[in-house]
């Protein structure tokens, strides 16, 4: 079976949040499977930094205003076409914004790209290797079902995941022609969505299948409350929707052989985990207090993540003798608000604003609780990556996190089942007893090893997950033939 993954970010070259971590490490255990997986990404100028000499597969003459190259190369287990279009992809700045976090203005055109040269490759094949399906993500590769659908009878099949249903990649109608569309696409039960065209949209109506990235958020999905105004469209595909839970890379985030940490340990090494602790409070300027509860946040700073709530929470965890550790950016009121409190509590409360991986893997090693208060999260991987390094994580009850965290409360600590702290509603309230909570449990250390230890033998690797998708993909070519 081959599948053409079509995405705007994959580990290790591009990567703003967990969408790249998925792409990037779920490909190579469904070869394990049997299945082949090329992923085409944009050849942003940093991606062909990092890529000695990809060979030329395919050319497209005109892909929205200038000639494309699809180049083949191979990452690590990855197989990767990139697609090289100088006019819309080599510049500074991030996949999205530029230097100053502005939205390139030509945005809808560098993934209508994306999603064109996926259809082409889909048409054509590229380098003797036609997909049987093709595996879109996100807004960015929403028109990808539009455009293979144009190919007619013989086309391969689709599939659509939303990792994240709260951007929706919405234009101005002006800009139809533009991305090929005919004007009859503009209407209610098409691509117009509240006066614009979405592209998240079109990717949910077109596709043969959608996914997205836990059980939990496929159900919140269709209300009103969590479905950004799609859950009328997700209803009516209901049938064909279904929530497949994201793994993590069990070789990139593995505390016995991670190279970023200063020291490896195993579920029944767990002292060892101090000298990482001491890391980080070393790395943010942090007391080098052994007694503290270090509680750890690594995020992007926006309203999703509900780290306003964390904020007012700060004089609680200090006055109990905890310190607070962050590594993020986005918000600049947020960041603001976190250096404030750096500022008014030196030593017990270390801010690092910025993006740093080889920090987040010294964090997940070191700190004690992992704390994910998300307004909403359609999987979350911290705490995934939080539950494999032994650190306890502390979450709302929301989506993929309420899939993943089983709270310790007295019938699960019973049972021996509890991994962490899950808290609803989501409110300062309730994330401030949450954390009365783990201050508790922390102060009783056999109970606490015990947290640790269940939460480090959990299951959090693809090996599950993959064969979801792989069941979907052949029922997909099944009802083909
Ligand atoms: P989202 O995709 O919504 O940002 P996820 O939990 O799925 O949330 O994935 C976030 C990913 O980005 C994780 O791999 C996390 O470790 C990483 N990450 C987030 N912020 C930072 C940062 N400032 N520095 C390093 N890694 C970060
Ligand atoms: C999105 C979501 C996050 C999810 C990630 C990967 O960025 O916000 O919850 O884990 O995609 O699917």
């Amino acid at each position: 079976m081959r599948i053409l993954f079509t995405a705007s970010e994959c580990f290790p070259l591009i990567k703003t949040g967990g969408l790249a971590d998925v792409v990037g490490s779920l490909p190579p255990v469904l070869l394990g499977q049997g299945c082949d997986v090329r992923i085409l990404i944009p050849g942003y100028r940093d991606v062909m930094a990092k890529v000695a000499n990809p060979r030329a597969v395919a050319t497209i003459a005109d892909l929205f205003g200038g000639e494309a190259t699809i180049r083949r190369a191979d990452v690590g287990s990855l197989s990767l076409l990139l697609l090289d279009a100088p006019h819309l992809f080599d510049r500074p700045g991030g996949p999205y914004t530029d230097d100053d976090k502005k939205d390139w203005p030509d945005n809808h055109r560098r993934f209508a790209a994306l999603s064109m040269a996926a259809a082409t490759i889909a048409r054509d094949g590229v380098d003797d290797w036609r997909p049987d399906i093709v595996h879109a993500h996100d807004w960015q590769a929403g028109l990808v079902p539009l455009y293979v659908k144009r190919l007619g009878e013989t086309r391969p099949k689709t599939v659509f995941t939303i990792h994240n249903i709260a951007y929706q990649g919405n234009l101005p109608p002006s800009v139809l022609s533009e991305l090929a569309l005919e004007p009859t696409e503009f209407t209610s039960d098409r691509l117009e969505y509240w006066g614009n065209i979405s592209l998240l949209k079109a990717g949910i109506l077109d596709a043969d299948k959608v996914t997205t990235v836990s059980p939990t958020y496929a159900r919140e999905i269709r209300t009103p409350q969590f479905g950004f105004g799609m859950e009328g469209v997700l209803n009516a595909r209901s049938a064909d929707l279904a929530g497949i839970l994201n793994g993590i890379d069990e070789t990139v985030w593995d505390p016995q052989a991670d190279g970023q940490i200063a020291a490896t340990y195993k579920r029944t090494q767990l002292k060892r985990r101090v000298e990482n602790r001491q890391a980080v409070q070393d790395a943010l300027i942090l007391e080098r207090d052994p007694d503290a509860m270090l509680v750890a946040v690594i995020s992007r700073l926006v309203h999703q993540k509900g780290l306003d709530i964390l904020l007012e929470a700060v004089p609680q965890i200090v006055a109990r003798g905890g310190q607070l550790a962050l590594l993020g950016s986005g918000d600049p009121g947020l960041e603001a608000g976190y250096r404030d409190a750096a500022r008014q509590y030196p030593g017990r409360v270390g801010v690092r604003i910025g993006y740093d991986e080889e920090l987040s893997h010294l964090i997940y090693a070191g700190a004690d609780v992992m704390a994910i208060p998300s307004r909403f999260e359609p999987c979350g991987l911290t705490q995934l990556y939080a539950l494999r390094y032994g650190a306890v994580p502390l979450v709302a009850r929301t989506g993929g996190l309420e899939d993943t965290v089983i709270d310790a409360n007295p019938a699960a600590m019973s049972a021996r089942t509890a991994t962490g702290f899950v808290f609803s509603p989501i409110t300062a309230g309730e994330l401030g007893f949450a954390l009365e909570r783990a201050f508790e449990l922390f102060a009783d250390k056999p109970s606490w090893h015990m947290v640790q230890r269940r939460g480090m033998a959990q299951e959090v690797g693809w090996s599950l997950s993959a064969k979801s998708y792989m069941a979907l993909y052949k029922g997909l070519l099944d009802t083909a033939s």
